[in-house]
This record gives structure tokens, sequence and C-alpha cells, in this order.
């Protein structure tokens, strides 16, 4: 096999990357208040904050642009979406909504709260947010692999079922609002959940009546780790894969910024006639008409093919490949990282990485900042900023946009952190001096320390 990564397309239309120094950007984080949320974004020279969102579109998306119908109800765009995601997943109903997280208001709003319990493998961070904002409590049930970074284990994205089931026990079915599984499980370090997992979690719903919604965002990158490592797999589709996986649940909830290669757009998805009624009456309050809900007709064009490209194969070979890339890079130049490299990310360990700096002086923001000082890479903190008393690790994200950067970009990160592994024990750590209520992270600003 040739080393080089082959991106499956040539590169039509270009956005200039600006380089700055370190003087100039050790200016920006001051002004920042060390949080890389609030950088301009042409102050950074490689952006690895997120995947959502930041895809590049292809020729065929752009064209779909120019095709969309912005009729505000019935729009010709609406049912071309409504037939690729009525194909993909095989649900009852169709609703799109503007991204992820206004499917997960409307779901959560209709199923949580009442002391509800919300299960799941392991909830975002938003859809944490919703949960909670709703009165609810979310409760992560990961499988004990998850929690050893190093461990080189398939499916490290399961939701435990013996544990499932004992805290169906513990608080009794009536009291779970649903089960919701992520894929890939984008907090857990972007790993995977199993087929079997999937259909073992569907077995103890059934067996309990309870609802199973899939946190769909990244399905197909989901899908490709159940086609390379589970049993019968091997020589089906993506396509097919992902069709299982969707028909195996009650509903989902999609943020089609990610696996839907577009800058904008989700949907929600159910089965159950009554829930589908109430979540239309729902979304005209908050995000419009159930032919659009909040997304223009061309979005949903662009979010229609994108849905198709993502599961093509040698896309998705080199997508899987360049994340194993980084990592492996990491590797190589004695970062230390969560094994395996996930769907959509590295994800670095920074509290091993910087062992001198404790959780209570936030090691995961220090790695952040130091990465930013050094290379103008932006990378975002999964830790104790992020979850609070909640967090486990102290992780570091480094997410690809897809179809955007190059093996050679990839290369230039790869050498910023050999130069931070250099400096590192110049940097002792960071402390919060504001954080909001919800999502702090976002906002959060924070204070070097000496
Ligand atoms: N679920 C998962 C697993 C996600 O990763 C996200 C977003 C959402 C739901 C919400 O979707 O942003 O369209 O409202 N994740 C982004 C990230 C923000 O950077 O991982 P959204």
């Amino acid at each position: 096999m040739p080393k080089t990564i082959v991106e499956p397309f040539r590169i039509k239309a270009v956005e200039p990357i600006r380089f700055t120094t370190r003087e100039q950007r050790d200016q920006y984080l001051l002004d920042a208040h060390y949080n890389p949320f609030y950088l301009r974004a042409e102050h950074v020279i490689i952006d690895l904050l997120t995947d959502s969102g930041t895809s590049a579109m292809s020729q065929e998306q752009w064209a779909g642009i120019m095709r969309g119908d912005e009729s505000y109800a019935g729009s010709s765009s609406f049912y071309r979406l409504k037939d690729v995601v009525d194909d993909l997943t095989g649900f009852r109903h169709f609703i799109p909504v503007h991204q992820g997280r206004a499917a997960e208001r409307i779901l959560f709003s209709m199923i949580a709260g009442n002391g509800k319990h919300i299960v799941s493998n392991t909830l975002f961070d938003t859809t944490r947010a919703n949960v909670e904002f709703q009165g609810s409590e979310g409760v992560d049930l990961a499988t004990p692999e998850s929690h050893q970074l190093g461990a080189n284990l398939p499916f490290k994205g399961n939701i435990d079922v013996k544990r499932l089931r004992s805290f169906i026990a513990e608080v009794g079915a009536v009291n779970i609002g649903a089960v919701i599984m992520t894929v890939t499980n984008n907090s857990g370090g972007g790993q995977p959940v199993s087929m079997a997992n999937l259909r073992a979690t569907r077995a103890v719903c059934d067996e309990f009546e309870l609802l199973l919604i899939l946190d769909a965002c990244r399905f197909a990158e989901n899908s490709f780790f159940i086609q390379e490592q589970e049993e019968g797999y091997r020589d089906k589709t993506l396509r097919a894969i992902a069709q299982e996986m969707f028909r195996l649940c009650d509903g989902a909830t999609f943020s089609g910024k990610k696996d839907g290669l577009s800058n904008m757009g989700g949907f929600l998805c159910l089965n159950g006639d009554d829930l589908a009624q109430q979540a239309r009456n729902l979304l005209v309050v908050t995000e419009g008409f159930p032919t659009y809900g909040g997304m223009a007709g061309r979005d949903l064009d662009a979010m229609a093919i994108g849905l198709q490209e993502v599961l093509d194969q040698d896309y998705m070979e080199y997508r899987i490949a360049t994340v194993r890339y980084l990592c492996r890079g990491l590797d190589q130049v004695g970062v230390p990282a969560v094994h395996p490299a996930g769907g959509h990310a590295a994800f670095v360990d920074a509290g091993s990485f910087f062992p001198h700096v404790s959780r209570d002086k936030l090691p995961g923001q220090t790695v952040v900042n130091a990465l930013y000082s050094v290379g103008g890479v932006r990378g975002v903190e999964i830790g104790s900023v992020m979850f609070g008393e909640h967090a486990e690790f102290d992780l570091v994200r480094l997410a690809l946009p897809r179809r955007v950067y190059t093996q050679s970009h990839v290369d230039y990160v790869i050498e910023v952190f050999e130069e931070l592994v250099g400096e590192k024990e110049r940097w002792s750590g960071f402390r919060m001096t504001y954080a909001p209520k919800q999502l702090r992270h976002f906002t959060a600003h924070f204070e070097p320390l000496t």
C-alpha cells in the first residue's frame, strides 16, 4: 500500500490561510481570555476546533444550492431530501431542523422532564444540556473499556448493556425517557458502537418498552468501523450498514453539519405518529414550517447530496486514514492520545501529556492554549472545563473538518506538537476567571498561572 493519502478529490476553489507570528498569536490569546473560541478564525492557521459545519462542499452540492427551491411550503428541495432520508433511515416521519440541537430540544421537550432519566452510551454536551434544561438527568453508561484511554480495542463507544439493565431495575423503566445511542461516541473519543451492541440495546428497549434514539451525527463513520471490524459486515456497503443501524431505532436526531457534509442543517426522525405530530407542532413554533424547519431550501438540497457522498467508500477510507495518520504522528512525537483513533478526531490525553499540570490547573485548556501559541493550531478542550465535575479525563480534541485539509496540513500539526513536547515545562496551567452556567467552555475566561 502506498504511504501517501491521496485525497479523493481535486481542489476547485481555495480559501487562503494567513500565517501569523508567535508574538501575534500570544497577543490574540490574551485578547481572547485564553479561550480559543474567542479567536478570530482568520488568526488560526489550522482549525481543528470542530468537524461541525466546517466541511468543504462538493461541486454537486454547490450545483444543488442553485437548484434550491425556496418555496415556503411544499418545496421540491424538501422532497429531494426526504427521499434520501427515507431510503437511508426507514423512519415514518422526517422533520428538518436547522441543526442537531434543535432536534434535541424538540425531542426532549416531549420525552424528558418530570424527573425522567435519559440514558446513553455518552451524551454529547449540547445533548446533555438539552436534557438538563428540561429538568431531566442525563446518565452515561459507557463500557469499562471506554475508560481505558490507551486500550487498543474495537467499539469502545458501546453502551454497557449490563449497567443499562441494572439502571432500569434501579429507577424503573417508567422513569426513563429514552435511551440515546451516540454514534460515533463523540465525547468518548469518537469511538464507534458495534451493530451487536445496538442490537442488544434494542432487545433491552423492547423488553422494557423504552424509546431507542440514535444520535446519528457521525453515522457514516460509525458504519465504516462496523464494515472494517465487525464479523459479517466486510462485504456490506456503508449504505447497507447505515440502513441497518437506523432500522434498529425508533427515531434519530441528526446534525447535518457532520456526516451530512453540510454547513448547516439537521433532522429529527421518528416512527411514532403521535410523537411526530407533537414534534411538528413544536417545530412550527420555533423552527419553521414542516417542509423547511429552519433550513433554506438550498441547504436542504446540499444536505440531500452530502448524505449520499458521505457513504462513498473512497471518501470514507480517506477520511479514516487521515485521522489515523494524525494519531500515528502524535504517537511518534511522544504525545499520548486515545486509542484506537476515532472517526472524526484525534484526542490527546492532556492529563498524561502535561503531568506537571494538575487537574485543578486545567491541563486540557493548557494544551489548547500552548498549541495555538506554538503553531496557530486550534483544538478544543474536552474535560474539566467542558464537563465540570462530570469530567473523567482531560482531553484535547483535534477534529478534522471533512475534505478541507490535506496530508501536508496534518504533517504541520504533528510538527507543532513535536515543538510543544520540547517546551511543555513552560506551561504551568490556567485558572478560570469567568464561567456561565450552561455550556461554559464556549464563553469562559481564563488566566495563565505562573
Ligand atoms: N450530538 C453530537 C454527538 C454532536 O457531536 C453534536 C455537535 C450535536 C449532537 C449537536 O449538533 O451542533 O448541529 O447542534 N457537535 C459539535 C462538535 C458542536 O464540535 O462536536 P449541532
